[in-house]
Formats: C-alpha cells, sequence, structure tokens
C-alpha cells in the first residue's frame, strides 16, 4: 500500500491504495464520484476520460500512484454552483446526449480538444480528435455539433480550461 494524496475537483483527497490501483477504481470507488464510467477496459472507448494536471487522461490506464500530488478535474467538478460549464450546457442544448453513458468521457476530451486547438473548431478536426471516443448509441452528429457549439461558447465565456 502506497499513501496518495490528490487533489480532486479541488479538494485534498488521500489514502491508502494498492500500487495497481487504477485512477478510475480511486475516483469511483474510494471516492464515489461515479461519473467517471468504465466502458471496456482496453483503452479504447474514453468513457473514462478526466483531466489530470490539465490534460485529457484515460483514467481507466492511468495508476492512482502515478497521480500523487497532482490535480484531477472530474465531470463532477466542472459545474460552479448551479452553473453547468458551458460544455455541459453545449451537449445538453445540441441534443449531444442520448443513453448519457459516454458523455462524461465526451465532455472532458472536449474540453480538452478546446483547451489545445481554440475556439475554431472545424467538423474535421473535432472528428479526428474524437477517435479516442466511443459512442455506443452510434450518433455523432449531434455529438459533433455540441462540440463545435460549446468551444465557441467556452471562448465567449473565457473559460477555456476545465479548472
Ligand atoms: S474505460 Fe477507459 S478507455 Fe474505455
Ligand atoms: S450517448 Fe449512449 S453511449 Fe454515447
Amino acid at each position: 500500500m502506497t499513501s496518495v494524496t490528490i487533489t480532486v475537483n479541488g479538494k485534498p483527497e488521500s489514502r491508502d491504495v494498492d500500487n495497481r490501483t487504477l485512477l478510475v477504481e480511486f475516483l469511483r470507488d474510494m471516492l464515489r464520484l461515479t461519473g467517471t464510467h468504465v466502458g471496456c477496459d482496453t483503452s479504447q472507448c474514453g468513457a473514462c476520460v478526466v483531466h489530470l494536471d490539465g490534460k485529457a487522461v484515460k483514467s481507466c490506464t492511468t495508476l492512482a500512484v502515478q497521480c500523487n500530488g497532482s490535480s484531477v478535474t472530474t465531470i463532477e467538478g466542472l459545474a460552479r454552483g448551479d452553473q453547468l460549464h458551458p460544455m455541459q450546457e453545449a451537449f445538453r442544448d445540441n441534443h449531444g446526449l442520448q443513453c448519457g453513458f459516454c458523455t462524461p468521457g465526451m465532455i472532458m476530451a472536449a474540453i480538452d480538444m478546446v483547451n489545445r486547438h481554440g475556439g475554431n473548431l472545424d467538423e474535421a478536426t473535432i472528428r479526428h480528435e474524437l477517435e479516442g471516443n466511443l459512442c455506443r448509441c452510434t450518433g455523432y452528429h449531434n455529438i459533433v455539433k455540441a462540440i463545435a457549439a460549446g468551444a465557441q461558447a467556452m471562448t465567449a465565456s473565457g473559460r477555456m480550461a476545465a479548472e
């Protein structure tokens, strides 16, 4: 067991973890932050994407001990009180949610995309960047529309990062 302290959504969390504990297990099982999903265990689906020190990572292939001393943002950390993050609003307004299973990972990946590419995202860039995120409901059209709108809204609101 190793003692780790990870700041999660702005709050330091210290736990003793097995060296094999994955970040997604730390978040879901130890902190009960169940918005981060596990869809594949093979690092393909992106349902588990969170931000580690501001960058998108797949938490199913990141060890908790690797995150000691770092900051993690999950889908639960995006809203400010009752106010959703602009990317969350864009998914709602553009019907980017279907069953919702992939949505947390899509939104965390989308914000990272905007942080790296800026607010004017064209469809080809969005589709290329989404290669690591699978949606089983298959309707990518509204997800792509939502990300384009969310990117514009993030720029307009000055909220480029999730943190
Ligand atoms: S659960 Fe992590 S990529 Fe699918
Ligand atoms: S909305 Fe159902 S898996 Fe994507």
